[in-house]
This record gives C-alpha cells, sequence and structure tokens, in this order.
C-alpha cells in the first residue's frame, strides 16, 4: 500500500485530479480568526463532492457557527446530512469572557445526495468498555416513530455503539499546527467511513494528523496543505510517524505493539 502523500498547493486545483476517494476529510479554516492562514475559501465544497466516490462521504470539522454560516454551501453542493459528533477538548478556547467556555468542535458527515444512505460505506464503531450489567435491550421509544433502518444487535457485555461525544485531549503544548485536531479522534472517523484499503483525501492537511490516522488504521492517504512550511512538518511528521510503516499491514497487525 502507497505511503501517505501530503501535496504543497491548494485544494481547489490539486485535489480535482486526485480522486476519486473513499472518504474526504475537511478541516478548513473557519474564519473566526486573524490569524492570516484563517481565511474561508471559496469552491471547495463543490471540487470535494466531485471527487468523492458515489459510496463514500466527506466529514467535515467546524464550529456551530461555521455550519450555520455556510450549511447552505453543503446542500447547494449536493450533499446531504448524515450525523454529526462532538469532540470534547480537554480544555478549550474562550475568545468571549461573557460566554460558556467553548470546549467542543463538531464533525459532520454529509454524503452525496445523488447516493442513498444505504449505498454509503459505513461501517459502525463500537466501544470495547462495555460490561454487562449496563447492557439493556430497550424497545424502540413511541415518540421516534418508524425510523426503519437500524437495527443493532449486541451481545450481553459485547460492544456499543460509539457515543456521539467523544472527549480527547487537544494537542496544546505539543501541537505542530494551532488547531490541530487529535488523530486518535480522527481515526474513528475514518474506521467508520473508509473502507480498509481505501483512501481519504484531506483536503486541509494542516499538520497531517489525518495522515497519520489514515495510516494507523490502515487507510491510504493524499493529503493537501497550500502552507509550504506546514505541508513539510507535516510530511516529516508522517515519516516520523511509527504507524506509517504499518501501512498494508492487517489492522490488527498495524496497531500491535
Ligand atoms: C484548520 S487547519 C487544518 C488543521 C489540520 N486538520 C491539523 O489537524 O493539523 C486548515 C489548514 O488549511 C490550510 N489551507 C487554507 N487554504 C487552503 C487551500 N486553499 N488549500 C489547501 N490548504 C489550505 C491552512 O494553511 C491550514 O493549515
Amino acid at each position: 500500500m502507497s505511503a501517505p502523500e501530503i501535496i504543497t498547493g491548494d485544494c481547489r486545483t490539486e485535489m480535482s485530479v486526485r480522486g476519486p476517494f473513499d472518504m474526504v476529510f475537511a478541516d478548513p479554516p473557519y474564519g473566526d480568526t486573524s490569524l492570516t492562514w484563517d481565511r474561508k475559501v471559496e469552491g471547495w465544497i463543490a471540487v470535494a463532492v466531485a471527487a468523492l466516490k458515489p459510496s463514500g462521504s466527506m466529514w467535515v470539522f467546524g464550529f456551530m457557527r461555521f455550519f450555520i454560516d455556510q450549511g447552505g454551501l453543503f446542500k447547494a453542493a449536493g450533499l446531504r446530512y448524515a450525523q454529526d459528533v462532538v469532540w470534547e477538548k480537554h480544555n478549550g478556547s474562550s475568545f468571549h469572557c461573557d460566554r460558556f467556555k467553548r470546549v467542543h468542535e463538531h464533525a459532520v458527515q454529509f454524503y452525496r445526495a445523488d447516493t442513498e444512505w444505504a449505498a454509503v460505506w459505513n461501517e459502525v464503531q463500537t466501544t470495547s468498555d462495555a460490561r454487562s450489567r449496563v447492557v439493556r435491550r430497550k424497545k424502540r421509544p413511541a415518540h421516534t416513530g418508524d425510523i426503519g433502518r437500524g437495527h443493532y444487535v449486541s451481545e450481553d457485555g459485547g460492544p456499543r455503539i460509539e457515543r456521539s461525544v467523544i472527549y480527547a485531549r487537544s494537542c496544546h503544548g505539543r501541537a505542530i499546527h494551532p488547531t490541530e485536531k487529535p488523530s486518535g479522534f480522527v481515526e474513528k472517523l475514518i474506521r467508520t467511513s473508509c473502507p480498509p484499503g481505501g483512501i481519504v483525501g484531506d483536503f486541509f492537511a494542516g499538520s497531517g494528523s489525518a495522515g497519520e490516522a489514515a495510516a494507523m488504521s490502515g487507510r491510504r492517504y493524499v493529503g493537501c496543505e497550500i502552507d509550504p512550511e506546514m505541508a513539510r512538518a507535516a510530511r516529516d511528521r508522517l515519516a516520523g510517524s511509527l504507524f506509517v510503516g504499518c501501512v498494508g499491514t492487517t489492522e490488527k497487525e498495524g496497531r500491535a505493539g
């Protein structure tokens, strides 16, 4: 299996010729701060949709305000909302002293509107911490109505579906990028939405955290980063990652040791 790759350049041109991807990962600049790189990028969503396999889906990181501001663009580009998960940080950022201290971000999954959800590759992730005494089988509550698909079988004491709020320490103090995402969190998204051996396209690679996550889970990876220095740092990170050498082994072997 090929090693993870970081391209230097603008994702709108570079990634248009690199698909099709089993999964698109995008952590775009939110346009929330005065940092030089934090500028909204126009037009990337359409490029990402065109580069996505029909069975693929796209996970996008952002604050709620970003999705309220730009949510319509995803629909206009031919995407449907599938689900969202919350990354709960151990310590967050607060720009305003008159609001709650913000310790979370969202990751939203979209899929192509010309595809049925049932045709989208989706592997429900489970936790390994279930104990038999907390496993209960419940009837569907009346207020949920007839939802149809969604049957989930759990053995007593066996795995349970991963919760949609996931705690992960942020990378403060050891980050390469100021808004670096924890690769362990990103790995869960990749395992959910990219088949083993499939390829992840990361439109805003930053420090390459998604590349590390792809390697940890035995998926291929192409990332794009416009800042040449950051792209170099991401390449160095991936070259030094223990997991990158494991790409191409089975998932179990890849995580061993
Ligand atoms: C929020 S950060 C990504 C952080 C990354 N997920 C990580 O964990 O390190 C967004 C990145 O997108 C890059 N960027 C901005 N515009 C871009 C473009 N048009 N094409 C590719 N990268 C871009 C910025 O330089 C920045 O590093």
